[in-house]
């Protein structure tokens, strides 16, 4: 078959000609959904400074997070071209409606939380809607992207709500034991390997509080085993492995209780459990 030399941002690629013409296709597309004044507003940021002034230098990026050609992009999370697209291909890759959907995560929250914590929050979308929602509480977003930190932190200004954004890794946050009410995770188990999942889930167990809530929205797993179209389509380098395990068992397995699944929309599943007391289950013979 006929190939083409491609650029891709540093490197060439060599790619076919159906190929480099299904490219431009997503490519228009995806223009089409930044929109022209988001594309010129992403255009003002100097992502050089905020993702110097957001970024640890501490911080070492794992192997798995660090992978080529992540979602298609050649620098993965760690370049502004990941950001650019994140909130309008989220959007499109969210039905029936991205709102909808994380007003689930609202609405399963108990209590009024004084701490709450975003687990990858990207571009904060969700982290904004709970400091909104709990103006009371101290809100904390954290990833693993200065990048996507950098327009967290932009919307966040724009809508005038107070959000501490940090830099750092979701499996080792170094932050202190038992702070959190409450813990959300976003879409993000799908996009690593499960065992980090895992070690998250743990890290979750030690940052909440007793009696603390983990809410975790990502792909339906059940559903992903039979869409492989949908997580090539995303180019989605871990959501088959994602897919053939569970986040309720995960969790059981974590020491979580009360923990329990419902199925969102298409494609989504909102996975919740409450951390133990430490005295729960002493009496039990
Ligand atoms: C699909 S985005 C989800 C963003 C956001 N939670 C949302 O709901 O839109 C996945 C995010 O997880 C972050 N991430 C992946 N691995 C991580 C890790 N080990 N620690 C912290 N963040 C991580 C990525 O940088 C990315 O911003």
């Amino acid at each position: 078959m006929a190939s083409l030399h491609c650029r891709s941002n540093t490197k060439i690629v060599k790619t076919t000609v159906p190929q480099a013409l299904w490219q431009l296709c997503i490519k228009v597309f995806v223009r089409i959904l930044i929109g022209a004044d988001n594309q010129k507003q992403y255009n003002t940021y100097d992502w050089e400074a905020g993702c110097q002034a957001l970024g640890n230098p501490e911080v070492t990026y794992p192997q798995y997070y660090r992978i080529p050609n992540f979602h298609g992009v050649e620098g993965g999370y760690l370049c502004k071209e990941a950001v650019v697209t994140y909130d309008a291909v989220t959007a499109f890759a969210c039905p029936p409606n991205e709102t909808h959907l994380r007003r689930q995560v609202m609405k399963s929250i108990q209590d009024r939380p004084c701490q709450i914590l975003d687990l990858g929050c990207g571009t904060g979308s969700m982290t904004l809607m709970l400091k909104d929602a709990h103006p009371q509480a101290e809100v904390m977003g954290l990833d693993l992207s200065p990048h996507m930190l950098c327009h967290a932190q932009h919307k966040s200004q724009q809508a005038q709500l107070q959000i501490h954004w940090q830099h750092g890794l979701a499996e080792n946050t170094g932050l202190a034991e038992q702070r959190f009410d409450v813990v959300t995770i976003c879409m993000v188990f799908h996009e690593m390997p499960p065992r980090i999942s895992r070690l998250i889930l743990q890290e979750c167990r030690r940052l909440l509080k007793p009696g603390g809530q983990l809410i975790i929205l990502d792909g339906n797993q059940k559903r992903l085993r039979h869409t492989d179209w949908l997580i090539r389509l995303f180019r989605e380098p871990y959501a088959t492995v994602y897919a053939q395990e569970s986040v309720q068992d995960w969790m059981i397995a974590a020491g979580f209780e009360r923990v329990h699944t419902q199925y969102l929309g298409w494609i989504h599943q909102l996975t919740t459990g409450i951390c133990p007391h430490p005295q729960d289950g002493l009496n039990t013979p």
